[in-house]
């Protein structure tokens, strides 16, 4: 063996040094020291349960909790040095640990392998990710929340194909993003369940030889229960798929509200104002005020989705068990993380400050003849056919464009060019007001609904506390 190749904490079979340029590329210190924590954690669990079943001394025992827990200073301080020689963060902390304490720190890696221990520091992050996600995702759902309650009664065109089509109250549309974030957190829920499953103990992949006890561990760790098959437990990132698709979820429901933030936020639209602190202005246009939050949120997630095709193609066609590709889920993952915690913060704090343009979206609500289905089914209550009062609207609505006249602007006598059947009672149809109130059921968009709607959403935030 080459004095080199003695480096390594591996190094006992080589006999030539790693290629320097093999050595970097392989390396994964420089991204997996973000789990350092994590790491630490899993090895004073592992060190405690080796005292338990007598194959570490209650001193040695001590001797490494102490040792690490110095190294969680250096690390959490700044001092602690990361050398891409020793590869990963695993390598980093124990050969430190061994340097601090001696003989007694090369004893931790004792019935365990690398291919558990980062098996188990991801789980042990993604969990941390996940309670810190669902964390945002209701502070942005407790916004929307007061938005809607604020707003049950503000009254916008409600769009299909984006072209008018009835009109709805903002409240109602608030409640519509909400609702897709309440499936979000349950997703993630779900998935926690199965991200919070151990699999230390299952050594390299075929479990160790000596006496442990996982449920020592996993009870020191918090998971809710241990990886079944040490070759499954080493080898599958599927939770990380999974966590990769809630997340990628999350931001399509959040560029879906960008996209509707920017068109609103248009001079053309004019339906809202978004706070000066969340937009940027041009370095040419001094008329600018662009909305770059929900617009690189929108951008952002193409990352995400990114990440999880990433992840599905590293785990795909990969043989039982460990394999070295599964380094590469970690920077898909870090990245997905950061990425939807921003992206729900910047949504959490503007949310709040949203200013509702009522005058501008009532207006517009107008244009449209939005409430011609209202005067539809009004004709339909009083005996005429679907079809045919749909013909008939149809024609009062080409009337209304070429005189530039609202349903609800008509005269009686012009209304009843179209048909006869039509009384004095048509006008409190074809308001707006009319429009809205007359959508009072489970679900509708009646002011009454949305407020009642409010009442439940705000109940079942509060069970999650
Ligand atoms: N850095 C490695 C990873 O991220 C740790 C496990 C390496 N195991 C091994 N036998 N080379 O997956």
């Amino acid at each position: 063996m080459t004095d080199q190749a003695q480096d390594k904490l591996w190094g006992g079979r080589f006999t030539e040094a790693t290629d320097a340029f093999v050595e970097a590329f392989t390396a994964s210190v420089t991204f997996d020291k973000k789990m350092a924590e994590q790491d630490i954690n899993g090895s004073i669990a592992h060190a405690t349960m080796l005292a338990a079943v007598g194959v570490l001394t209650d001193a040695e025992k001590q001797q490494i909790i102490n040792g690490l827990e110095q190294i969680r200073s250096e690390i959490r301080a700044g001092t602690f040095e990361w050398s891409i020689k020793l590869e990963d963060v695993h390598m980093n902390i124990e050969a430190r640990l061994t340097d601090r304490i001696g003989i007694t720190g090369k004893k931790l890696h004792t019935g365990r392998s690398r291919n558990d221990q980062v098996a188990t520091d991801i789980r042990l992050y993604m969990r941390d990710a996940i309670d810190a996600i669902l964390k945002e995702i209701t502070r942005l759902q407790t916004g929307l929340v007061h938005l809607a309650e604020r707003e049950a009664d503000t009254i916008m065109p409600g769009f299909t194909h984006l072209q008018t089509a009835q009109p709805v109250t903002f409240g109602h549309h608030m409640l519509a993003w909400n609702e897709m974030l309440f499936r979000d957190y349950e997703r993630l829920v779900d998935c926690r369940k199965r991200v919070n499953r151990m699999p230390l103990g299952s050594a390299a992949l075929a479990g160790t030889t000596y006496p442990i006890d996982r449920t020592i561990t996993a009870k020191l760790l918090g998971f809710e229960g241990i990886c079944e098959n040490s070759l499954d437990g080493v080898s599958d990132r599927d939770f990380a798929i999974e966590f990769a698709a809630a997340s990628a979820l999350i931001m399509t429901h959040l560029s879906r509200y960008s996209e509707e933030l920017v068109l609103w936020a248009s001079a053309q639209f004019n339906f809202v104002d978004l706070p000066d602190r969340f937009c940027t202005g041009s370095s040419i246009m001094p008329q600018k005020k662009n909305p770059d939050v929900p617009e690189l949120v929108r951008g952002k997630t193409g990352r995400v989705n990114g990440h999880l095709i990433s992840l599905l193609t590293l785990m795909k066609s990969q043989c039982l068990a460990y394999n070295k590709d599964n380094q590469e889920d970690k920077e898909p993952l870090f990245d997905t993380v950061e990425t939807v915690l921003n992206c729900l913060r910047a949504y959490a704090d503007m949310v709040p400050a949203l200013q509702v343009k009522k005058d501008n979206m009532r207006e517009a609500a107008k244009r449209g003849f939005s409430t011609a289905t209202d005067l539809a089914d009004y004709l339909v209550k009083k005996g005429v056919a679907f079809r045919d009062s749909h013909e008939i609207v149809g024609k009062a609505v080409g009337y209304g464009v070429a005189q530039k006249k609202d349903l609800a602007d008509m005269t009686l006598a012009e209304l009843q060019q179209f048909s006869s059947i039509i009384t004095d009672d048509v006008f409190a149809v074809l308001t707006l007001e009319g429009s809205v109130n007359a959508r009072n059921h489970l679900g509708g968009t009646a002011p009454a609904q949305v407020k009642a709607a409010v009442v439940r959403a705000k109940a079942k935030l509060a069970e999650r506390t």
